[in-house]
């Protein structure tokens, strides 16, 4: 039986993410320029074929057992109702579940559940007009919101939100917005922001961490660890309750105690926290990358990038093309940065190219 995609440090990657482009039509600060990016040649992408096969290669051969599509903004490829329909064919039990800014959503939804997406995951940084705008250098919150709802009346649930926060920007909204994803059953999941922005305005001090998101939080939750098992995720989930402030007042840890289930009343549901840069979690890393170019990464950080989509364009056959994956995955990195550099460290080189350009 073939190995999968094994590294030097006994991780294996069962986890595929596929970018389908590397285009958006947001400009959100911490990853991309007001000006946007210089797009890839439209031949320079893979096709819906060649996405079909690489995705193939990766479940009949290498062991990949789920599937992620991401961008830039998936949503902007014409023919994604499409390539979803044919990844679905192609194989019936595969999850497959898409990241999205969810702008254009409302109008895709039902078609998208009805081609075979399993679920799906939206970017809602800000229910604030203004810091939206800001944020995202888009008017676009509406559509974003619309976009959300329907996925969820579309049955792509459950539905994931991810918020970077900023600091100024949306930081003090954490309470709110989680209190909002609650009521509706959207599962909120806070990230930390990772240098991946073009524009290398990424400082450690500016960055809100872990810790102070569970301190935010504090002021109007209470957080016990979710008692599922992580599975490799980036998220360490939570178990949300209202603080009911006659319990346990005056902690100011901001560390998620274990609460009194009785003094703090029901579970409401649960917060993510993704901590890739204070709270790493790549030694249970699954992960493996195709950029919308066709380029295998091993990690976000990688340096190196194989090119699997040239290859296949030369004409190699699937065994060749599964043996080079192995062979670009076993390099992947120990942690993200150069082994042993955290992305917080002094002398980290912040990669060149965004999070829009390697996926996301
Ligand atoms: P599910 O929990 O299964 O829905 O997936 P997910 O959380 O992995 O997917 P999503 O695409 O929503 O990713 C959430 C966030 O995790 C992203 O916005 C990134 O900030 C971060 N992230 C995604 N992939 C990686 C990765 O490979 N390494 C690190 N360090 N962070 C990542
Ligand atoms: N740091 C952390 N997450 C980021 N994303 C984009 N850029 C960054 C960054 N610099 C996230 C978006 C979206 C996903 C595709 O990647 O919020 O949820
Ligand atoms: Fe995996 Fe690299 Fe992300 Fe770490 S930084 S979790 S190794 S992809």
């Amino acid at each position: 039986a073939p190995a999968g995609l094994a590294d030097r440090y006994g991780r294996r990657a069962t986890d595929m993410r596929l970018s389908l482009t590397d285009k958006c039509n947001l400009r959100c600060t911490y990853c991309m320029p007001a000006e946007g990016l210089e797009w890839l040649a439209k031949q320079a992408v893979m096709t819906g074929e060649e996405i079909v096969r690489i995705v193939g290669i990766g479940v009949n051969l290498l062991g990949v057992r789920e599937l992620r599509l991401t961008g830039g903004e998936p949503l902007v490829r014409a023919d994604l109702v499409d390539i979803i329909g044919a990844l679905r064919q192609a194989h019936p039990e595969l999850p497959i579940s898409m990241t999205t800014n969810g702008v254009g959503l409302d109008r895709k939804a039902a078609a998208l559940k009805a081609a075979g997406l399993t679920r799906i995951n939206v970017s809602l940084d800000s229910l604030h007009e203004e810091t939206f705008t800001k944020l995202t250098r888009r008017p676009f919150l509406d559509r974003v919101l619309a976009g959300v709802d329907a996925a969820w009346a579309a049955g792509l649930g459950p539905v994931k939100l991810n918020a970077v926060l900023m600091r100024g920007i949306n930081d003090t909204e954490s309470p709110s917005l989680l209190a909002w994803a609650l009521e509706r059953g959207y599962e909120l999941r806070f990230i930390e922001q990772m240098p991946l922005d073009a524009d290398h305005g990424w400082t450690r001090r500016n960055m809100i961490t872990a810790a102070e998101i569970r301190e935010l939080l504090s002021e109007e939750f209470v957080l016990s660890p979710d008692p599922r098992a992580r599975d490799g995720a980036p998220a360490e989930r939570f178990e949300v309750r209202r603080r009911t402030g006659s319990g346990s007042s005056g902690d100011s840890g901001g560390s998620a105690e274990s609460a009194g289930a009785d003094s703090h009343g029901p579970v409401l549901g649960t917060v993510g926290i993704i901590a890739s840069v204070t709270e790493p979690f790549c030694s249970d890393c699954r992960r493996t990358r195709i950029t919308a170019e066709g380029k295998i990464m091993s990690c976000l950080f990688s340096r190196e990038e194989f090119d699997l989509l040239g290859l296949l364009r030369q004409g190699a056959g699937d065994e060749e093309l599964a043996e080079r994956w192995q062979d670009a995955m076993w390099l992947k990195p120990k942690a993200h940065g150069m082994d042993h550099v955290g992305l917080d460290a002094p002398d980290f080189v912040q990669p060149d190219r965004s999070m829009s350009a390697i996926g996301g």
